[in-house]
């Protein structure tokens, strides 16, 4: 359309120009959104390398502990000692975040989340657990849908990206509630998990 404006009348031209500049700008912002949210997502973009897990999971807690005092929210670690595996450390600490994240903003004050690691034979376990108000039965199907959220402010993607990360890691990410009233979010991944 640009090359097609030297053929129109000046007045036209004159009117179409401007126009024609500002679809060229937002066209090339809203290629950044869509590349930014792309990598973002990707499960293709793994960068592993020798973990250990409950150095990550100390990073998050690190990361989340201030938040989590300023809001009366206990953050408990209980961690087993762990081999060292092959895996994206920034993405697993993104996903691990998303859950942290998401139990903080659950959980009431004088709450309490709790981030558990155990090795389960080639595999290892990594589970968040919270004491807020869980997830209606009828939702547990539905929570790591794109887009999917009930909160006003929410975007509905920390589940879907974190679950990504987790497949991207040939692992599983599944949600639950506990016995006695709060979700559990359960992690499992390969100890191979970054060596294809
Ligand atoms: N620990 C939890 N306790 C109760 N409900 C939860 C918990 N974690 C997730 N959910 C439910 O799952 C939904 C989806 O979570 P998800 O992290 O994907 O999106 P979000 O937190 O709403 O928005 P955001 O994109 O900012 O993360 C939440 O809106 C909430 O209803
Ligand atoms: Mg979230």
């Amino acid at each position: 359309m640009e090359e097609d404006l030297g053929g129109v009348p000046p007045e036209l031209r004159n009117r179409l120009g401007p126009r024609l500049e500002i679809i060229h700008g937002e066209l090339h912002r809203l290629k950044t959104i869509v590349e930014r949210f792309l990598r973002l997502a990707s499960p293709t973009a793994l960068d592993p390398e020798q973990i250990q897990l409950d150095r990550i999971v100390g990073q998050v807690c690190e990361l989340m502990r201030p938040e989590a005092e300023s809001r009366g929210v206990e953050l408990r670690v209980k961690l087993e000692t762990l081999p060292e595996f092959m895996a994206d450390p920034v993405r697993l600490m993104q996903a691990l975040l998303n859950l942290v994240i998401n139990a903080l903003q659950a959980v009431a004050n004088g709450g309490w989340i709790e981030i558990r690691t155990s090795r389960r034979g080639e595999k290892v376990w990594l589970q968040v657990a919270d004491n807020g108000p869980g997830i209606a039965p009828e939702k547990l199907g539905s929570i790591f849908e794109p887009y999917f959220t009930t909160k006003q402010e929410g975007h509905g993607l920390g589940l879907w990206i974190a679950q990504q990360i987790i497949a991207a890691h040939l692992g599983t990410l599944e949600a639950g509630n506990r016995e006695g009233g709060g979700a559990v979010f359960t992690v499992t991944l390969p100890l191979t998990a970054g060596e294809k």
